[in-house]
């Protein structure tokens, strides 16, 4: 059977089922089927289904001509039935945390069960969602194993290298996991260990910028980080947690984690300190102060805010009684904590109405000479200096 298998994949003529069709499902949709492979989109959005088989993308990443192009091959559905006619399904689902940082798996088991009711012999089945190690053999092996689930990792490997560039296989699926996690827990340290290293260049009174581009320099044994507003996305302030929260069941506290978690999200509190310090020099008291906030993705030019440390900057800014504005040439509108607010239409006159600007993502469109001549004070959380 797995050689049935095998043989289709590498012919392309395996069919491909992605289960959550978002910033990771689509561009895997798109990977497979631009090479001829049939492709089943399954997601229970009923507008996320429609707008891709009117051949509408959603992801910025994906402009609406390559779905368009890939017509013949893909198609949307919210029915999981669709998987008795598929011979892979890869789950690509959110997992993000719920109220009290801990992982949130209802998409994982809600998908897990969903597939249990159509799974078939000769069958893979991938999991693509972030999530702790353990996740596939602990939450859906249990739900999901047939007799052969031994043979994956050589079938997962076969399938992605028909579409990725490079595969690596590992040892086990906990080790895949682990990971992931490893990478953006890297991250998450190095972005904490640049900003708290850019508060206490502040305090030392010594440019940071200068220091990193310095150190930089050494040929090994430094990786460049820049200090910002904080973290954002889907990745990096969350996922270690789910690492953290797997070590807490094993009587053990990730530190660093737990460490890099704290600055990077005190680093919104920090900037608004700073906004207040630059009107108090200029004579304002940030309470009434027009503050306009200058990019509100997470980073540049994309239109993703989620988790973005701008959100949380907007929150503090009102929250001490500035009258905030915020201008983003990608994100038109923008909800958060159950209250709206739209871009500014005009930037020079954004601009011109501020009393300070408060640069958050520096997005490659923007003309930062025009920017800082025209604020009247400037707080900038990327060193945008041109
Ligand atoms: N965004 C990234 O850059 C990134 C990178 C690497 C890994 N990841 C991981 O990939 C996973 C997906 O992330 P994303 O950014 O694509 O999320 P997303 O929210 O953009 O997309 C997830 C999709 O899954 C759908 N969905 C939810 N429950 C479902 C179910 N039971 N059955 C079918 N569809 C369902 C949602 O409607 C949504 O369209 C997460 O685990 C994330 O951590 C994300």
């Amino acid at each position: 059977m797995k050689e049935t298998l095998l043989e289709k994949i590498r012919d392309h003529r395996a069919t491909v089922a992605v289960i959550g069709l978002g910033y990771v499902g689509l561009p895997l949709v798109v990977a497979f089927a631009e090479r001829g492979f049939p492709v089943i989109g399954i997601d229970v959005d009923a507008q996320k289904v429609a707008a891709l088989n009117r051949g509408e993308s959603y992801v910025q990443d994906i402009p609406s001509a390559r779905l368009q192009a890939i017509r013949a091959n893909f198609r949307a559905t919210a029915s999981y039935a669709a998987l008795t006619e598929c011979d892979a399904a890869i789950i690509c689902v959110p997992t993000p945390l719920n109220k009290t940082r801990d992982p949130d798996v209802r998409y994982l088991i809600a998908a897990g069960e969903s597939i249990a009711q159509y799974i078939h012999p000769d069958m893979l089945i991938v999991l693509e969602s972030t999530t702790y190690p353990g996740t596939t053999e602990e939450l859906l092996l249990p739900m999901l194993a047939g007799p052969a689930a031994l043979a994956c990792r050589e079938v997962a490997a076969a399938l992605y290298a028909e579409a990725i560039e490079q595969v690596v296989p590992v040892s086990s699926t906990q080790t895949a996991e682990m990971v992931k996690l490893l990478e953006n827990t890297f991250r998450a340290v190095n972005i904490a260990l640049v900003n708290e290293t850019a508060i206490m260049c502040d305090k030392l009174g010594v440019d940071v910028w200068e220091v990193i581009e310095a150190a930089a320099t050494k040929p090994y044994g430094f990786m460049k980080f820049t200090p910002g507003p904080g973290v954002g996305g889907h990745c990096i302030p969350l996922d270690p947690h789910y690492l953290s929260w797997k070590l807490k069941t094993l009587n053990y506290n990730a530190r660093f984690i737990q460490l890099a978690g704290e600055i990077n999200t005190d680093m919104p509190r920090y900037w608004v300190d700073k906004v207040q310090d630059a009107l108090n020099s200029a004579g304002k008291a940030l309470k009434g102060s027009r503050v306009l906030v200058l990019g509100v993705a997470y980073k540049k030019d994309i239109d993703d805010v989620r988790e973005s440390p701008a959100l949380d900057i907007i929150e503090l800014l009102r929250g001490k009684g500035a009258q905030v504005s915020y201008h983003d040439p990608y994100v038109r509108t923008l909800t958060h904590n159950g209250r709206g607010l739209s871009t500014e239409p005009d930037l020079d006159q954004a601009l011109a109405a501020a009393d300070c600007v408060i640069i958050v993502t520096d997005h490659s469109i923007y003309d930062w000479a025009n920017i800082l001549q025209q604020a009247a004070l400037v707080v900038d959380t990327r060193n945008v200096r041109p």
